[in-house]
């Protein structure tokens, strides 16, 4: 486990004031192009729900970066995926669920027959700052009466708080800033 963090650790760079003024974003797009590095993530996450949630039925995944993840997971546990999208993406009856952002307003969106009542899901996404995305995606799923096991992420910002606004759901990440 310790190995394969470090190699994770190594493919993630920090660039100042990207998108806007006084945010360090962590860029995990190294973590994609190195095999060993995303082959450790998956590995992470799948050790994590196998131990911890085996009953999962759905893996939610959050746009855009959720999507990188969350689909290969879903193939290891040999579960579905599903999509939680910025509005305006998905066809058909959606529901939404408005939230503010590290930078910015936002809306999240699900189709509407995305999940049904009871089904069992983890949240993915890459990144957890101000928590106001996960949050959303727990809105989102609570309005579908899914039960959400918990949420999980590859890089958490400790001194934003966000595990705070995703409570009750537990959170799992892999690295702490
Ligand atoms: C980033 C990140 C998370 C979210 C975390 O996505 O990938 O989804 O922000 O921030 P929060 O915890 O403060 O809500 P972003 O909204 O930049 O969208 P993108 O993935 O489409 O670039």
């Amino acid at each position: 486990r310790e190995k394969k963090l470090e190699r994770i650790v190594q493919r993630i760079r920090s660039f100042p004031d990207f998108p806007s003024k006084g945010i360090l974003f962590k860029d995990i797009c190294p973590v994609l192009k190195d095999p060993e590095a995303l082959t450790a993530v998956i590995d992470l996450f799948e050790q994590h729900v196998r131990q911890t949630y085996p009953q999962v039925e759905l893996i939610v995944g959050l746009d855009a970066r959720g999507f990188l993840f969350g689909p290969l997971l879903a193939q290891r546990l040999g579960v579905g995926f599903v999509l939680i999208r910025k509005k305006g993406k998905l066809p058909g009856p959606t529901q939404s669920v408005g939230y503010t952002l590290e930078y910015g307003m936002a809306e999240a969106e699900i189709q509407e027959d995305a999940v049904d009542a009871g089904q069992k899901v983890i949240i993915i996404d890459d990144l957890l700052a101000t928590g106001g995305t996960l949050y959303a995606a727990c809105e989102l799923l609570k309005k579908q009466s899914a039960e959400v096991l918990g949420c999980m992420v590859l890089i958490e910002l400790k001194d934003l708080n966000g595990a705070e606004r995703v409570k009750p759901s537990p959170l799992f990440s892999l690295i702490q800033y």
